[in-house]
């Protein structure tokens, strides 16, 4: 079943404006975050709000927003490590900013199950991602245990990654 509502009942209990300050207080929420925030250095974050205001008004079947424009999710998240629990934080602080904003109680469901629908597909696109950022810590612990007190040229060719 799709996760798109074509209810537009639905989106009369919210609105373009209320998904933005909902989004706007997760992302703002997200990149002071101990867990998740390095994820976001040097990442437009008007952008990323800006991104998902279209994808959940389509979602919640607002009239003009029939279908998502943007870069597909899957491709967004490429080249982030992310993992189940950078996922499942960001899910528990969407739940605390739509709770902060009030926003109705059935909007509330439904985004929820969207955003839990679009987990698999989030994770498994970071595989990549996570490789390279294994093979990069591997080097900077192999580096530590050698004995000389000189970098080694591999290490420091592969820094590990700053989120930048
Ligand atoms: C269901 C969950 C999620 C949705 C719907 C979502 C949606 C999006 C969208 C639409 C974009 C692209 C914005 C654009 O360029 O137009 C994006 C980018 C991004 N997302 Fe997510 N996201 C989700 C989960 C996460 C998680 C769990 C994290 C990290 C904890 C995250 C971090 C980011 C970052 C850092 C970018 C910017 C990527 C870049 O430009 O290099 N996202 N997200």
């Amino acid at each position: 079943m799709s996760i798109y509502r074509s209810d537009p009942a639905l989106f009369a209990r919210t609105s373009e404006k209320q998904v933005r300050e909902c989004l706007t207080v997760l992302y703002t929420r997200m990149k002071e975050d101990r867990m998740v925030g390095f994820l976001f250095e040097g990442k437009p974050l008007e952008a990323i709000v800006e991104g998902q205001v279209q994808l959940v008004c389509a979602v919640l079947g607002a009239p003009g927003f029939a279908s998502y424009q943007g870069r597909s999710l899957p491709e967004a998240h490429r080249e982030l490590p992310l993992l189940p629990g950078h996922f499942d934080r960001r899910h528990e602080l969407l739940r605390e900013a739509l709770a902060a904003v009030g926003v109705d109680e059935k909007v509330n469901a439904a985004w929820l199950e969207a955003d839990t629908a679009w987990r698999r597909a989030i994770l498994n696109s970071g595989e990549f991602a996570r490789e390279r950022a294994r093979n990069a810590q591997d080097s900077v612990a192999g580096a530590s245990d050698a004995p000389s007190a000189s970098p080694s040229p591999s290490a420091s060719s592969k820094a590990p990654p700053t989120g930048k």
